[in-house]
Order: C-alpha cells, then structure tokens, then sequence
C-alpha cells in the first residue's frame, strides 16, 4: 500500500511567554498510508494538535519534515497542502454568516468558483445533511452541526487526505454519531486518507486501521489494534459478578495456583451507590486469563463448588486502554 504521509524526526519546542521552553513534540516518525484511517490517540496534552499542525504546514517544525503525496511540507508547502483537507480543532467559520455563505468563502479560497462552487457546495451540505438548515447563520447552529459545518469546509477542495483533529469534543450524541459514520463512509466509498486525533478509546478502536498512541510528546506504540494489544500480552479480563459477600483468600489462591492461564484474581466488593446509599452494585470478581474463554468453564466449576453464586460473566479482550496502561502506567481518563 502507497504511502500518503510520512513524518521523520518531527519536533516542536515551544517558546513559552516566561522565557521557557517547552518540548510539545520530542521527534515522531509516523507512516499513513493511502486508503487508511490512522488515529493520533492520546491525554490532554499529548501533542496531537501540534503534530498534525506541523504535518498540515500550519507550524513550523523545530526540527525534522514531514511529507505529503511525497512533497515536503517544509520545502514544498504549496504541493503538499493542496492533498490535504483541514478540520482543526477549534471551529474556524464566520458566525454571522449563514452555512452555504461559509462554504462558499472557504472555496473561494480554494480558487474554486462559479457553478462548479455551487454544486460541491450543495453536494456537501447533503452529505452532512445540513442542506434544510444553509440558509441559518452559523451562530444559530448547535455545537455539532458547526462541528459538521467545519467537516465540510474541510472537504470542498476534494482532498485525497484530511486531518480532524478531535471533530466530536462537546457535541451531542447524535452529531457525534454522525460525524463517526461520516468519517467511516469517507474512506469507503471515496477512498481517502483520514488522520483522526482523539483523547477517546473507543473512538480510536471503532474507527482505526492503525493508531499512534502519544503521550508527553512521543509516539509510544504504533500499529493495528491487534498489534498495540498484543504488545501487552494475551491475557484476557473477566468480570463476574456475584452475589457472594466475600471470597475468602484461600477460594483465590487456588484458581491462581490451580486453573489453566489464570494469572491473577481480584475480588471487589460490593459499592454503595444512590444518594443514601440505598443501591449497590454486585461484588465482582475480575480474573486475568491468557485465553479467557478456554479458562472460563473451570473457573465457572470451581466457583460453583466452593459455593459462589455467578450472577454474570463478561470476557473482555484487551484493548487500547490496556495497552495505555501498560506503557504508562496510568489510564488514558485520567
Ligand atoms: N502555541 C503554543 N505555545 C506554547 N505552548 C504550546 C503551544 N501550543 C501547544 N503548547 C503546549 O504543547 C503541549 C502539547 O499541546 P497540544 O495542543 O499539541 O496537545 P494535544 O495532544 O493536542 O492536547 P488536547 O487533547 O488538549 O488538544 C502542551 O503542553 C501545550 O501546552
Ligand atoms: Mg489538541
């Protein structure tokens, strides 16, 4: 597969107000290639904005190139940037004027005009199906309809690339649900290249052919999902929840030293939860397994001799968040 974006020792320190520096992007080399949706995964913070501000030529790099459709963006800007579609973070449209008088300044701006303008205009407002609202000034818009707005803008030069950087933050539900199947019938039924940022795990894995997960600046795992939770092992989460008060020491030393691939066992208790404590949650018992679901019946077995009611059993397979974990230490949330 062709590549379309390539980075190389991409760095970015920043000059803070004070006189200090700050390092926001400590030398990425990432690949996109044709055809995929990659995702930048990572905290507040991360750097996300600031790669893909570098790779889309917005900032300068301090160090380093990236190039688009092989043009560099540094020694090449025009080329590059002409691949590529923009959705930035913050929302760049006028207020005052309506949707369809937005969209028909950005592609001016494209050096579109003309009927040609006004078709991809219309085209656009149907594919963000916004096109019973165009006539509505902006600032008479939801967050997620300028959210959509902004998708198009992106859009109107028919680039083979665009960059999003986090299109769902604050928006409802809904739009957000539509901004996600948007961004999926993108690659499918018009083949483009889509590098998506997002804080959100669940975001990444509904979306991503491969995903660089950032942290303080650096891309720390690179690859398919299978690949990045492989990384961290094999080992399955199972959650069960049961109505038994305790467990007992012993009950956990035996499945840890005795079931197949079971690694280790922990038992919750039951929470309180309500506003007097009225409600609780079932006691839980969470068990890493390396092939959960060949370890389950055994475990099911031995709870039920040793008397332990099961009231549900969930096998979990690791997922990115497992694997942010395991490279940080902390979770993606926090
Ligand atoms: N123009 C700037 N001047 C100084 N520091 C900056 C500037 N832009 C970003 N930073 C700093 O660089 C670091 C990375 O910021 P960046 O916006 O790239 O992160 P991010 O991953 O996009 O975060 P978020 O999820 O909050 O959007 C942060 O510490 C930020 O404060
Ligand atoms: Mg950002």
């Amino acid at each position: 597969m062709q590549t379309m974006v390539e980075t190389r020792n991409l760095r970015k320190t920043y000059n803070r107000a004070d006189g200090s520096t700050i390092e926001a992007v400590k030398g990425v080399d990432l690949e996109i290639r044709q055809g995929e949706i990659f995702s930048l995964l990572g905290p507040n913070g991360a750097g996300k904005t600031t790669t893909i501000s570098m790779i889309s030529g917005l900032v300068t790099p301090t160090e380093g190139d990236a190039t688009i459709g092989g043009f560099s963006i540094t020694r090449q800007a025009m080329e590059a940037k002409r691949l590529m579609g923009f959705v930035p973070q913050e929302i760049a449209l006028y207020p005052e004027l309506s949707a369809r008088q937005n969209l028909a300044f950005f592609g001016r701006m494209y050096g579109l005009g003309g009927k040609s303008l006004s078709r991809r205009v219309d085209e656009l407002l149907e594919f963000v199906d916004l096109a019973h609202r165009q006539k509505d000034r902006i600032d008479t818009f939801s967050g997620g309809m300028k959210r959509r707005i902004n998708l198009a803008a992106g859009l109107l030069n028919s680039p083979p690339l665009i960059y999003m950087d986090e299109p769902t933050v604050g928006i409802d539900p809904q739009s957000r649900r539509r901004i996600l199947d948007t961004v999926k019938t993108l690659r499918d039924e018009q083949g483009m290249t889509v590098l998506y940022t997002t804080h959100l795990m669940e975001e990444a894995e509904e979306l991503s052919d491969r995903v660089g997960i950032m942290d303080h600046g650096e891309i720390i795992a690179m690859g398919t999902q299978d690949e990045l939770t492989q990384q961290v092992g094999e080992e399955d989460r199972l959650e069960i929840t049961t109505g038994a008060q305790n467990v007992g020491e012993a009950l956990i030393e035996r499945m840890q030293q005795e079931i197949a691939g079971v690694t280790r066992v922990l038992y919750n208790p039951p929470e309180q939860i309500g506003d007097n404590g009225s409600e609780s949650t079932p006691a839980r018992l969470t068990v890493f397994a390396k092939r959960g679901r060949t370890a389950l019946p055994q475990i099911i077995q031995t709870l039920d001799a040793a008397g332990i009611d099961i009231q549900s059993v969930e096998v979990l397979e690791p997922d990115l968040e497992a694997v942010f974990l395991a490279l940080t230490g902390r979770a993606l949330r926090d």
